[in-house]
């Protein structure tokens, strides 16, 4: 069953006042529940932007994205706030972690909002400490740990709501091949749980993964599926 869909997707920028760049064009794609699927293609293609539409940080100018049924691309700002928050995990490109708070305080962070209370808040964080071998490094500034560190961090922050969806930017673009393999690990016990997967990735070590159930390319704002 399709779980996430889009129909006709287009994405357009306004750089300036008369000035628009058009990024991505009639874009469909049916994604099944607990999937793994990954896009490639050059720098500037448009993986991101596509990534950030399905992850609901921002909708598309045209078409649809729907999720369960449920169109995220027609929701208010305050809908599509909560699809976020609870229905999706976001491994950024760069991270995007706080440097000058520590790797607890960031993996906390999605459940601020949620308004959980602290002693909930550290509970669950600690399983997910636990998980990615970040105990010992709990009370660390996050500008102090490793790139390794920082990434698991990157990972356990994006499943503290445990989420059906988890989104991974170029998830090994900063890991050596040791570290590659420890995601690799990762990503499989989360599909294992039922979760699914969208990567956008160069990294051939990544798309000939056999985690990965169906390969696209991105070229020029356009999509298609490899063979
Ligand atoms: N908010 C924005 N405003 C204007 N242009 C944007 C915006 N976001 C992205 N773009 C442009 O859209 C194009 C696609 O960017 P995107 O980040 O999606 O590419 P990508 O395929 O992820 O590239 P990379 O492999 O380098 O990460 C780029 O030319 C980028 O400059
Ligand atoms: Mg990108």
């Amino acid at each position: 069953m399709i779980m996430i869909e889009l129909k006709n997707v287009e994405k357009q920028f306004t750089v300036s006042r008369n000035e628009k760049v058009h990024i991505l064009h009639e874009i469909s794609l049916g994604i099944k529940k607990n999937q793994c699927i990954c896009i490639e293609g050059p720098s500037g293609s448009g993986k991101t932007t596509l990534l950030s539409i399905l992850g609901g940080l921002y909708g598309p100018t045209s078409g649809s994205a729907s999720v369960d049924g449920v169109k995220i691309s027609r929701l208010p700002e305050l809908f599509l706030t909560r699809y976020r928050r609870e229905k999706v995990g976001f491994i950024y490109q760069h991270y995007n972690l706080l440097e000058n708070l520590t790797v607890l305080q960031n993996i906390c962070l999605p459940l601020v909002p949620l308004g959980i209370h602290p002693n909930e808040q550290k509970r669950r964080a600690k399983r997910l400490l636990d998980r990615f071998q970040l105990s010992h490094r709990q009370e660390y500034q996050v500008s102090s740990i490793s790139g390794g560190e920082q990434q698991r961090t990157a990972i356990a922050r994006a499943l503290i709501n445990d989420p059906p969806i988890v989104i991974g930017d170029e998830p090994t673009a900063h890991l050596d091949a040791e570290l590659s393999h420890d995601l690799f690990f990762h990503l499989s016990t989360l599909k294992a749980e039922g979760k699914t997967i969208i990567l956008a990735s160069h990294d051939p070590f990544v798309l000939n993964h056999p985690l990965v159930d169906v390969r696209y390319r991105m070229e020029g704002g356009r999509l298609s599926q490899d063979s």
